[in-house]
């Protein structure tokens, strides 16, 4: 495993107390690419994958925990990603504080915690204030895209989603996904060994 000292974040992974509120995509890229954004990005296989087979996109990942978002920045910067950005943040403070109105193109959720102890289940971030942040920040016809293992949140994801006024669509798998992947992120590959089943959701802002 890579120490934090091994891994070099900039010039991908930012500092959220250096950044402006709103965030301005354009110039903070550099262009005026579309934005898609990825919650949870892990270790970072999902935006390394789509950055570099998307270069007229610009990609921003958010990841709380301290050690996978040091290891994603890293790969991306390892794999000359410059357009991508990351922050070490929590993704719904992050997103009510920095992300303005009708900016983002997609928003990829993949296998967020699941929280499973009821007790817990509170904690979980897609619930209905969450999709009213969803709603804010996608351009007209901008894209929620979710997969997960766990089928009590998956249908509480469902019900959400259901009841904001987003549209419920198909799930598009990326580009990248290997063949039978739904995305093809870490976890999905560890939970695919194991032989878990996979649930996948998709709806468009109107
Ligand atoms: C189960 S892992 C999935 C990682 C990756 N998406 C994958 O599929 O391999 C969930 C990730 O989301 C991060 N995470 C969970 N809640 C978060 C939040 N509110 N804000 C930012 N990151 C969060 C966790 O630290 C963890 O790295």
């Amino acid at each position: 495993m890579q120490t934090h000292k091994e891994m070099i974040v900039e010039p991908i992974g930012l500092d959220p107390d250096t950044l402006p509120k709103p965030l301005d995509w354009a110039a903070l890229f550099g262009n005026d690419h579309p934005v898609e954004l990825e919650i949870g990005m892990g270790k970072g296989t999902f935006l390394t994958e789509a950055a570099r087979s998307h270069p007229e996109t610009n990609f921003f990942g958010i990841e709380w925990a301290r050690w996978f978002w040091r290891y994603g920045s890293d790969r991306l910067r390892r794999h000359n990603c410059l357009n991508a950005r990351t922050v070490r943040a929590e993704a719904g403070f992050f997103i009510r504080e920095f992300v303005r109105d009708a900016s983002l193109s997609v928003l990829h959720v993949y296998f967020p915690d699941p929280w499973p102890k009821k007790r817990h289940n509170k904690r979980r971030l897609i619930q209905a204030p969450f999709l009213k942040e969803v709603e804010r920040i996608l351009v007209p016809g901008g894209r929620l895209q979710i997969v997960t293992d766990h089928q009590n949140y998956f249908e509480q994801m469902e019900t959400v989603v259901r009841g904001s006024n987003l549209t419920v669509v198909e799930y598009n798998r990326p580009g990248q996904a290997a063949e039978g992947e739904f995305v093809g992120t870490n976890f999905e590959r560890k939970y695919k060994r194991e032989g878990r089943p996979f649930y996948a959701l998709a709806a468009v802002k109107s």
